[in-house]
């Protein structure tokens, strides 16, 4: 059975008590703090950056997932890993060299993934797999929290796992598969089923009165 870890998306947070709310997840039974970058040029939203992620490291001992969806990305990472975070992950359309940004992550200390909008082909990934700690699914169109789960991304996250798991047979190394977008108590379950590890979820975990409850109930239909 792989770890499933849950990622509270701080898109939903309430950003005047960024610290406090990051410190609640943590000990609400958070798995990762995932940190969504935008930079309205890549996405049409404006989020936070750099100064942001080191100002939240002292309220968890959490990995932060730093989500970007910036365009260019190489010249943001290395401002990214000296603020704490400790995944980083891009969009390849956002890359001019994709293998490169991916190497300039790990050379940071950092974990390393490749982000696919619900358009993009998993074939980016063919060539650089050795490169590549985690795979991130986007299940909405970027840009915004509070948006439906688009269906066809079940299929897809059963293809990415397909892909991975043979990589795994080859080379034993186990590649994380993440899910962004429209991730709720009724799908995550199925979610889990089609090899998704990792579930990042914004509006429902922050839009519930009880993070501890809705982030245990998430894990029990997930074993369910
Ligand atoms: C959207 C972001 C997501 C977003 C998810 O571009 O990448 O991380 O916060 O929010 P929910 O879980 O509300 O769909
Ligand atoms: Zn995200």
């Amino acid at each position: 059975m792989p770890e499933y870890r849950i990622a509270p998306s701080i898109l939903s947070a309430d950003f005047a008590r960024l610290g406090e709310e990051v410190r609640n997840v943590s000990e609400a039974g958070a798995s990762l703090i995932h940190f969504d970058v935008m930079d309205n040029h890549y996405v049409p939203n404006l989020t936070i950056g750099p100064l942001v992620c080191e100002a939240i490291r002292p309220y968890t001992d959490l990995p932060i997932d730093v989500h970007l969806m910036v365009k260019p990305v190489d010249r943001i990472i290395p401002d990214f890993a000296k603020a704490g975070a400790n995944i980083i992950t891009f969009h390849p359309e956002a890359s001019d060299h994709v293998d490169r940004s991916l190497s300039l992550i790990r050379e940071h200390g950092c974990q390393s993934g490749l982000v696919f909008t619900p358009a993009t082909s998993l074939d980016y990934l063919d060539y650089v797999l050795d490169k590549v700690d985690m795979v991130l699914l986007m299940s909405v169109n970027p840009g915004f929290g509070g948006q439906k789960f688009i269906p066809a991304m079940m299929d897809k996250a059963r293809a990415a796992r397909a892909k991975l798991d043979k990589y795994k047979e080859q080379t034993g190394r186990h590649i994380a598969l993440e899910i962004d977008g429209g991730v709720k108590v009724d799908n995550i379950g199925e979610l889990a089923a089609a090899g998704v590890d990792t579930f990042v979820a914004g509006s429902a975990i922050f839009g519930h009165p009880d993070y501890k409850a809705i982030i245990a109930e998430m894990h029990r239909q997930i074993a369910l």
